[in-house]
């Protein structure tokens, strides 16, 4: 039997991307997953192709940018599962523009999604997380540590997002709540409004990062990667 049998995740983001396949790779592991999305019937879809057996995925709506919506989402996931082990702090968006034509509205909702989503996904689910000494795990990118050219706020929301993972595992370490912040380079998602296809084959799959999150819950207890970065072993030349 595997050691994460009936442990329960809440991934945030899960109906589609790169959260739909860490729900993949968790629940082959015997897990218990609650995915969300801004629309509930898109999680309500996700939910059902992930299993038909509704005892082991549950979909929720949350916008991860409102405090109330994540209340919310983690009192259905204890009301549904009864405890909580893991939360996956995926959700996100990317707009990309040179800041003179930044707007307002796409800065506000890159941040508001990538790093004040984080901060209300982690206050909602911090409590459950020390009762069950639970693991929080983010979804950065290496935009956390590499700058470019039109990423001003998808930048910004990205090395905010590794700065506020790194301070809370020190907070929470003294608790025995791990976390950890994974920093993947090119992964076949939607991302950006892109349709993953056959050209995406170079580029890390979804279920490669859920491999990475399941191996990280199967660390030894006294160990912590806090931060990986993670990137295709090939470029989309070669
Ligand atoms: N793809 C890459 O190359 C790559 C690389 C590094 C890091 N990342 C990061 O990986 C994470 C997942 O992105 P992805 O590539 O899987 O993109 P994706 O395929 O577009 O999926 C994004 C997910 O986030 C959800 N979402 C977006 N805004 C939300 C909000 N305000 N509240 C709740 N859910 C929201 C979407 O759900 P709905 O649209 O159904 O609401 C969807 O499930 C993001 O944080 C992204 O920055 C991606």
């Amino acid at each position: 039997m595997s050691s994460l049998e009936n442990k329960v995740a809440y991934i945030t983001g899960g109906s589609k991307g790169i959260g739909f396949g860490i729900a993949k790779t968790l629940l082959d592991f015997g897990m218990k997953v609650a995915i969300s999305s801004r629309d509930l019937s898109a999680a309500k879809k996700a939910a059902s192709s992930l299993s038909d057996d509704p005892s082991k995925v549950l979909a929720l709506q949350s916008n991860v940018s409102s405090m109330a919506n994540e209340k919310d989402a983690v009192q259905k996931v204890i009301d549904q599962f009864g405890h909580l082990d893991v939360l996956i702090a995926n959700a996100g968006v990317g707009h990309f523009a040179p800041i003179d034509s930044l707007s307002e509205e796409l800065w506000k909702n890159t941040i508001d999604t990538n790093l004040t989503g984080v901060f209300n996904s982690v206050k909602a689910t911090v409590e459950e997380l020390k009762k069950s000494k639970g693991y929080i795990i983010t979804i950065a990118s290496l935009a956390g540590t590499n700058f470019f050219e039109n990423g001003s706020a998808y930048n910004a929301s990205k090395f905010g997002l590794v700065g506020f993972t790194q301070a809370i595992m020190l907070d929470l370490r003294k608790y025995d709540v791990k976390v950890t912040t994974i920093m993947p380079g090119s992964v076949a998602t939607y991302f950006n409004d892109h349709t993953p296809n056959e050209a995406d084959a170079w580029k890390i799959q979804p279920e490669d990062i859920g491999q990475i999150v399941a191996d990280l819950l199967n660390m030894p207890a006294r160990t912590l990667p806090s931060k990986i970065e993670v990137r295709p072993s090939k470029t989309s030349k070669s």
